[in-house]
């Protein structure tokens, strides 16, 4: 009976994850899609907790243990996500993976330290170690990779490399996995340590693996690691003939691999070259420091575009990292609601990588209380720019940059684009002619139709608020 209710348990958190997984797809059901998960987790930890039992018939012990680890976590957790800045959230993210990693390589640990009672033998076995050995090997590269790239995403860790990196790291790889195979079927006590020299090496390997990519590249890795953990947890319900840990870990596993390849997608570049390529890489966080090579372009006074804007029927925003870094996202809707009220329509555009993480710009804009319906992707977005009066680009550069159109030798060259071009009257918002994070110059802002506003996007849309007023 307290079996068929744990399954009962077990089931509602798994359909619970993929209902709330779907509604994350959608800015307007993520908050409620996320609840709904972490609701269903609850369920099948309570029931885990006070139904499950072990084949010898008896429940869980160690109870002050367990609730003493679920308040620190939940405590922790809370204060941590309560605090963060949306700027600093894939660094929660890559923290909070680091973590779920350690845990799918402790249980390969104690289940490895467990059937080092009796290792015996036949397929069982062997199926077993396999399932242990994947989950050390992926849990800890997942767990010393995520903590690197959280070392990184807070400018604690820096770029670092060596010649003939990449060979040791597919060698390394490759003893593991032969050490592995060769445990397989031949452990024994006496040589059972091999498989901390498997774990120690999963750990080197995840430091050396992340440690030469490129600091503004950590949301693709992230992700990629994500992917690593979901599986190594999926190895936990293998062991643990847990059906829901199995569910999750592959949902996290395809959804991470899934976002992974969007993610390069969108940036025109391969994972390889995410991992092993220069783009992005040695500079950490984004910018580089580069000055402008040459034409001329022209600025705009505040005054103008006020007037410019108020006289227009319909302006687009293009929000970009800059937006985010300034946090700006409160000022630019009030700009918004300002100009609505004079009879202007303002939509946002929204390109699938702007920012630093997979929908930054839906998040930051949502923390505003921005209107979903207002936001529209950029195929909807290059169909109205060429009916827009005035297109106003607040700290993006990348994602509207022509060349990834028109420079077959440049290195965003196929990344689709926000084509502002085709609108009437182009503002762009950053404080400089430097770079973004492709760090490569724009040759929108030298367009006649392109005027620059420069300044930090937080001060300038409070100036251009004010002076919308007081028009
Ligand atoms: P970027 O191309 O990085 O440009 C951001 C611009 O914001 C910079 O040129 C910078 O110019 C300006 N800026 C910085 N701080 C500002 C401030 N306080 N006020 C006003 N402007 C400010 O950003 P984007 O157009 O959003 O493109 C995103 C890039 O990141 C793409 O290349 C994408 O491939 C990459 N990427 C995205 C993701 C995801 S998943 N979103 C993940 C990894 C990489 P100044 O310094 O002159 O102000």
């Amino acid at each position: 009976m307290e079996l068929n209710i744990l399954t009962i348990c077990y089931l509602i958190g798994s359909i619970t994850f993929i209902l709330g997984l779907k509604m994350l797809s959608n800015p307007a059901t993520a908050r409620k899609g996320n609840l709904i998960a972490a609701a269903g987790m609850a369920i099948a930890i309570a029931g885990t907790i006070f139904l499950y039992k072990g084949s010898d018939g008896e429940g869980l012990h160690n109870y002050a243990w367990i609730f003493g680890g679920l308040a620190i976590g939940t405590l922790v957790g809370f204060i941590a996500a309560k605090k963060v800045k949306m700027t600093a959230m894939p660094e929660m993210v890559s923290l909070f993976n680091g973590m779920g990693g350690a845990c799918a390589g402790l249980i390969s640990i104690i289940e490895f330290s467990r059937a080092s009672a009796d290792f015996g033998s036949g397929a069982t076995m062997h199926g077993k170690l396999i399932t242990i050995f994947l989950g050390v090997i992926i849990g800890s590269v997942s767990f010393a990779g995520s903590m690197i790239a959280w070392g990184k995403l807070n400018g604690k860790v820096k770029d670092f490399s060596f010649p003939g990196q990449q060979i040791l790291n597919t060698l390394m790889l490759f003893v593991m996995v032969c050490i592995a195979g060769y445990l397989v079927f031949n452990v024994t006590p006496a040589n059972s340590f091999l498989f901390y020299v498997i774990l120690s090496g999963a750990l080197v390997y995840g430091i050396l693996f992340v440690l030469p990519i490129g600091g503004a590249d950590m949301p693709v890795v992230i992700s990629l690691l994500n992917s690593f953990t979901g599986v190594a947890a999926a190895c936990g319900g293998f062991l643990y003939s847990n059906k829901v840990m199995l569910t999750g870990g592959i949902l996290v596993g395809a959804a991470g691999t899934l976002l992974t390849i969007l993610m390069c997608k969108a940036m025109n570049r391969s994972l390889l070259n995410v991992l092993i390529g220069s783009f992005g890489g040695n500079k950490a966080g984004g910018a580089a420091a580069e000055g402008a090579g040459g034409g001329s372009y022209k600025e705009i006074s505040l005054s103008d575009s006020a007037m410019v804007m108020s006289y227009a029927n319909r302006v687009i925003i293009v929000p970009g990292y800059g937006l985010a870094v300034a946090q700006a996202q409160h000022v630019c809707h009030e700009l918004e609601k300002l100009l609505d009220e004079k009879g202007v329509e303002v939509i946002y555009a929204i390109h699938p990588v702007a920012g630093r993480m997979p929908g930054h710009m839906n998040v930051l804009l949502a923390e505003a209380d921005v209107s979903y319906d207002k936001l529209i992707e950029m195929e909807d977005a290059n169909d109205l720019f060429k009916t827009t009066d005035v297109v106003l680009i607040l700290g993006a550069n990348d994602v509207v940059n022509p060349a990834a159109k028109n420079d077959p030798s440049s290195p965003i060259f196929g990344m689709p684009i926000l084509e502002v071009e085709l609108a009437k009257t182009v503002i762009v918002n950053k404080r400089s002619m430097k770079p973004g994070y492709a760090g490569i110059e724009n040759a929108l802002f030298f367009q006649p139709k392109t005027s620059m506003l420069f300044g930090d996007a937080k001060g300038v849309l409070q100036q251009l608020v004010s002076e919308i007023k007081s028009l």
